[in-house]
Order: structure tokens, then sequence, then C-alpha cells
């Protein structure tokens, strides 16, 4: 085994890799519950890539055959109904796993210098997934697939000048239709995932080269001991892929639990339309996007005019990109951080929660201004966090991490 290995690394730094990445990488010691989400985006990741190749081998992509090829894999497929389920089910995994991933990001302050890059390729990563998730939501060509990606491509025709011309060469007709089908599952097979890999990838190599932050936010790497080694760290292999693997045990019980006995997961993983296939002619009452993206979809809505709200839209994403210098404490946690970003940061979740609500239900006159209520919580906590950051009233940050 020994030479096997030895002539390995003699040609490519297999053990070298390794140890850095893994078996010598010293992670903090004080790692919590909130630092499960990454390597469970990975497992998901993993889950959907794998249960994507198999549906793909069953999956028709055209208007005429796809809905009757997602029932065949249901009900004639061996397995078909566990793939296609865990594959649905996988999509809305991902986005709880994403957004409890970044939250930790945010009550940490793991954005922050020296972590600007790898929060970026994070958020590259959000955008993706939001895109791969939208065109794989078409695919199986139900009533909400179709209604949904026409309602979605249609925002781009807000905007001035090229608007129409860009919704007609997204969609590739004039409506959605099969040829619009035909691109989104090439880019959701493919395009999408490989960039997805690529920029995880470059997530890891990103948060390897600067280090992981904690939840007390001191860089352990500042504290060496006289062998070099980090004091508040301890190495990666074997007590955080032990931790990790607890992690996964606790999330695969809820995730079977949801699989096995609720995969429709109450109408919010699949939406009660989509058993319907898709009819052009026939629009359904009530138009929402899947459950990840009506926080968003909710700030579109609860601004007046077209070409703003999806502006607003845009913004809410798009400023979370600048974060890291939107905040300018020189302090990380909210451990230490003042009473007033302890606030700020209670508010943004309960708008983003709530927002969540309002996207998925019928807006009314009362519904919409709780909307725009929230909206300005949403961006408030932006600009307030902007404002009061840069002489904000911080605990004094231990020298060493706390338990
Ligand atoms: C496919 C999606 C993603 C995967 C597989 C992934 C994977 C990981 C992994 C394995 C870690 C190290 C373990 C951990 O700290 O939990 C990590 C850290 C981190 N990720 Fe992600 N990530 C994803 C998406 C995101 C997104 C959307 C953001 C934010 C925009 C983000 C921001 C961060 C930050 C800031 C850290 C460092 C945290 C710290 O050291 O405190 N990640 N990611």
């Amino acid at each position: 085994m020994k030479k096997i290995i030895d002539w390995i690394d003699e040609r490519i730094p297999m053990t070298a890799t390794y140890n850095k990445h893994v078996g010598q990488y010293p992670a903090p010691k004080n790692f919590n519950f909130w630092y499960y989400f990454g390597s469970l985006a990975m497992l998901v990741l993993v889950n959907q890539l794998l249960t994507g190749v198999w549906l793909t081998m069953n999956y028709v992509p055209t208007a005429e055959g796809a809905f009757a090829s997602v029932e065949y894999i249901m009900r004639d497929v061996e397995y078909g109904w566990l793939l296609r389920y865990m594959h649905s089910t996988g999509a809305s995994a991902f986005f709880v796993v994403v957004y409890l991933h970044m939250f930790r990001g945010m009550m940490y302050g793991s954005y922050q210098k020296p972590r600007e890059l790898l929060w970026i390729f994070g958020m590259l990563i959000f955008l993706i997934l939001m895109a791969e998730a939208f065109m794989g939501y078409l695919l199986p060509w139900g009533q909400m697939s179709y209604w949904g990606a026409q309602v979605i491509i249609s925002l781009f025709g807000a905007i001035p000048v090229i608007g129409d011309d860009l919704t007609l060469w997204i969609r590739g007709d004039y409506v959605v239709s099969g040829a619009t089908l035909n691109r989104f599952f090439a880019l959701h097979v493919i395009a999408l995932p490989l960039v997805l890999v690529v920029l995880v990838f470059l997530h890891i190599i990103a948060l390897h080269e600067v280090g992981s932050n904690n939840p007390d936010g001191i860089e352990v790497k500042k504290n060496k001991g006289p062998d070099g080694w980090p004091v508040d760290a301890i190495p990666f292999h074997p007590y955080y892929t032990v931790k990790d693997i607890m992690g996964v045990a606790g999330f695969l019980i809820l995730f079977c639990y949801v699989l096995f006995f609720m995969p429709e997961g109450g109408g919010y993983f699949l939406e009660r339309p989509n058993f319907e296939a898709a009819n052009p002619l026939k629009t359904p009452p009530h138009i929402a996007p899947v459950w990840y993206f009506t926080p968003f979809y909710a700030i579109l809505r609860a601004i007046p005019d077209k070409l703003l709200g999806v502006v607003g839209m845009g913004a809410a994403i798009g400023v979370l990109f600048v974060l890291p210098w939107l905040d300018r404490c020189k302090v990380k946690s909210i451990r230490y951080r003042s009473v007033l970003h302890k606030l700020n940061l209670a508010q943004f979740v309960v708008c983003f929660l709530v927002l969540g609500y309002l996207g998925a239900v019928q807006a009314t006159p009362t519904l919409t201004l709780l909307a725009r209520i929230c909206t300005l919580g949403y961006f408030g906590f932006f600009v307030l966090l902007f404002v009061y950051s840069k002489n904000e009233k911080c605990k004094p940050v231990p020298e060493r991490v706390t338990g």
C-alpha cells in the first residue's frame, strides 16, 4: 500500500493535499451546531448530482413527453419514486441548509476581512443554485412549472429597451414552450451543475487559504504554540469528520421523515397544481413560486412599479454580495457586538421569514402593506448596519476561544 501511495505522491501531491485540507487542517476547536451546514450542503449537492443523473436516464425533455415520463419514473421505473422524491425533497433541503449556512455567516461575521472572497463565492453559489432550482422546476412540465416559468421569465420584459427581445431570447419562443423546456434541461443537467461544482471547489480553497472563522470570531491562526500549531485549533480529521457524521445522522433522520412521510412537504416542496400537466390555455388561480423563492417574490410584489419591483428583487440579492463592505465593525461575532446589532439582525430574520410567508399567499391590501414594511426592514438592516457599525460599542473580545 505504501509503495502505491509513494508512487502516486511522486506524481501528484495526494498525501500533501489530504493533509493540508483534512488531516492537518487546523480547525478552531469551538465549532458549534451552526457549523454542520457546510458539510451538509456538500452532502445534499452530491445527492442532487447522483439522483439527477439517474432521473435523466428515464426523463424525456420534450413538451409532449416530459409530464408522462415523470409519471413513468414514479410508477414504473424501479425505485423511480425514491429517486424523484430524493431529488425534489433534496432541492428544498438544499435551500434549508444553505439559508442556515448563510445565517451562521451573518451571525459570526464570517464575511468580514479576510473572508470577503469566500463570501462572494458563497453568494455566487447561491445565485447559481437559484437558477438551477428555477430551471429544474420547469422540467416536470406541470401547471406550476409552466406558469411559474411564464411569470418569472416575463419579469425580464420590464427591462427598458431590450426587455421584450430578452424574454424572447430566454424562452426561445413567444411563449414558454418545448424549446424553453429543452434549453432549461440542458442548463439544469450539465451547465449549471458544472459551474456549481467549480464554485464549491473555489469556496473551499478560499476557506482553507484564510482559515475558518468560529463562534467567537477570533483568528485562531494568530495565536500559535511553539510547535507552530494554532493553540485554539484541532485537526479536522478525526475531530470534525466525526462531528460532521453526527450532523449527517441528524439531517438524514429529518430528511428521511420528509422523504417517506410527506414528500410534497404539504404542498410547499411539490405544489398541488404541479400534479396536473402543463396547460397553456388554463392559468391556475394562484401562481406562487416554491417556498425558497417566496421572500424575494414578496419584495417584487410589494413594490408597485414592475421595473422597480424587479430592481428591488435583484437588489435584495445583490446587497448581500457587498455585505463585507457594509459592515465596518472590527468585531466579528454577534456574541461581542452591540445590542443594536443583535436587534437589527433579529428584525432582519423576522422580516425575511414574514416575506417568505407573504410571497406564498395571495396578496390583499393589508398583506401588501405588511410586505412593504418587511421590505423596508430587509433593506433597513443593511442601511443601519452601514451607519452604526463604524463606531459600534462592542464587548471586549477574549484572547482565546471560549466554550
Ligand atoms: C452548495 C452550497 C455550499 C456549500 C457546499 C458550502 C460549503 C461550505 C463548507 C464545507 C464550509 C466549511 C464548513 C462550515 O463552515 O460550515 C463553508 C464555509 C463557509 N461558507 Fe459555504 N457552502 C455553500 C454555500 C455558501 C453560501 C451560499 C454562502 C454565503 C453567501 C457561504 C458562505 C460561507 C462562509 C462565510 C464560510 C466560512 C464560515 C466560517 O468559517 O465561519 N457558503 N462552506
